[in-house]
């Protein structure tokens, strides 16, 4: 397992340019199940999350072909509708295939995702709103066995906007007969990335973005693409927060371009409200050398709220301020794991069921800690980024999942950082 050495403090200065969303790139990649011919994407992100993603489509006997710096998708002829515990249980996001293979083949065999460091994470919402299209759904050893006729467009209410069940739904949604409207619709912006490329290959999906998404059921040979054009997937407004974090952090200079800010309104006015000094263009943020920041309160919520992707981050933040935070995470019922992790450094933070209490310190100090998830893994890197000596992080696969190339970034922006191969 690899892990990092980090030597801090530093102070970042320069420009650094965000790759494409992995939670946009996830369902999108997904969608190429519902295309009978080849589909091209530019600057898909190297990820370990993305990779597994092709390999699950490989496993049904998806074409996947580089060409150049663009992938081509080819799902015309699948060899099976069965997606296998070995790999889904690596990655939850997996479940996504349920949808566009039930639209498309009117069966499917997905290893239930199972839970994660972060929760739980059950697929009730995403089985109920299919049952409502009109599928047959068993769960028989670990798998979610799922047949119908044909889909039926229904009205389906969400008990929660999840974001994985709105992509599921709206996937399933195009090759059901007559039109699907998705009630309490998740409004993250993957989710009209994902319309927007759905729209592309000739769908008319109405309303992404908003809690309320129509979809016009088309049938598969209607569906072609509406340009010669490879797909270009949105930047990845969670990567962009973390080195605008990062930047404040370490007090430096920084432009983070290759993304739409007004992605982050909420965490970006957050910011501001605790005092970053920072300009904000169409596809960038320009961060300031800013002053020591003071303390704040935040709670996670689901699109437009403030986002449980930048929850740990932003705990990394408010370490290093003047005064106290309150952070309230209601989103996942046990994203802290970074809190332990982040006290090796120094850090002061009081853990009362769904809300830490941090006390800003004055510095923290380099030591050796361990991944947990995706973004604690980020959290404990912006700790080092201004800790006093050097840090060991190990695991950092978990940072890979989500973070393409983060240590040559982070590097180019003069952090003095080293992976060790492991
Ligand atoms: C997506 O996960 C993201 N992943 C997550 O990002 C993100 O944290 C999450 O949305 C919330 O914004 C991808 O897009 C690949 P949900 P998803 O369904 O779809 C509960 C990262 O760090 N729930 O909106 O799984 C669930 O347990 C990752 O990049 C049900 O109860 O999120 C959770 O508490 C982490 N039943 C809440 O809803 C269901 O059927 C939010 O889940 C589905 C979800």
């Amino acid at each position: 397992m690899d892990k990092l050495l980090l030597d801090g403090p530093s102070t970042l200065h320069g420009t650094v340019e965000v790759s494409s969303a992995k939670n946009a790139t996830l369902p999108i990649l997904v969608a190429t199940l519902l295309c009978p011919y080849p589909v091209k994407f530019k600057d898909i992100p190297n990820l370990m999350d993305v990779s597994t993603m092709l390999k699950i489509l490989q496993s049904m006997g998806v074409k996947i072909t580089a060409v150049g710096g663009e992938i081509c998708i080819d799902a015309g002829k699948l060899e099976n509708q069965h997606a296998d515990y070995s790999l889904v249980k690596t990655m939850r996001a997996s479940v996504l295939v349920l949808g566009p293979l039930l639209a498309r083949y009117g069966v499917a065999s997905v290893s239930l995702p199972g839970g994660c460091a972060i929760g739980a994470r059950p697929v009730d919402i995403h089985l109920s709103g299919m049952e409502k299209l009109g599928a047959e759904i068993q769960i028989e050893n670990g798998y979610i066995k799922a047949k119908c006729k044909k889909l039926i467009g229904a009205t389906i209410t969400l008990p929660f906007p999840s974001v994985g069940a709105t992509e599921n739904l709206m996937m399933a949604a195009v090759l059901a007969e007559g039109e699907t409207i998705i009630e309490n619709a998740a409004m993250e912006p993957e989710i009209d990335d994902l319309a927007n490329f759905l729209i592309s290959q000739g769908v008319s999906v109405e309303g992404a973005g908003t809690s309320r998404i129509s979809v016009k059921g088309v049938d598969i040979n209607d569906l072609k693409p509406s340009s010669s054009e490879s797909y270009k997937i949105m930047g990845d407004r969670i990567e962009a927060a973390t080195f605008i974090i990062a930047a404040i952090m370490t007090r430096g200079d920084v432009v983070v371009k290759g993304f739409n800010p007004k992605h982050l309104t909420f965490v970006l006015d957050t910011l501001v409200k605790m005092g970053a000094n920072m300009s904000v263009g169409v596809d960038y943020v320009h961060v300031k050398k800013s002053t020591r920041l003071k303390g704040t309160t935040i709670e996670t919520a689901p699109y437009p709220g403030f986002p449980t992707d930048i929850q740990a981050q932003m705990m990394a933040l408010m370490s290093v301020v003047d005064g106290h935070s309150i952070v309230t995470e209601t989103i996942f019922e046990n994203r802290f794991m970074h809190v332990p992790e982040m006290g090796r450094m120094g850090t002061k933070v009081t853990l009362k069921g769904h809300s830490a209490l941090v006390e800003g310190v004055e510095f923290l100090s380099g030591a050796p800690v361990m991944c947990t998830d995706l973004r604690a893994s980020a959290a404990l890197v912006l700790c080092a980024l201004v800790a006093q000596g050097q840090s060991e992080i190990q695991r950092v696969y978990h940072l890979d999942r989500g973070y393409e190339r983060i240590d040559e970034k982070l590097t180019a922006l003069g952090a003095k950082i080293k992976r060790i191969k492991g």
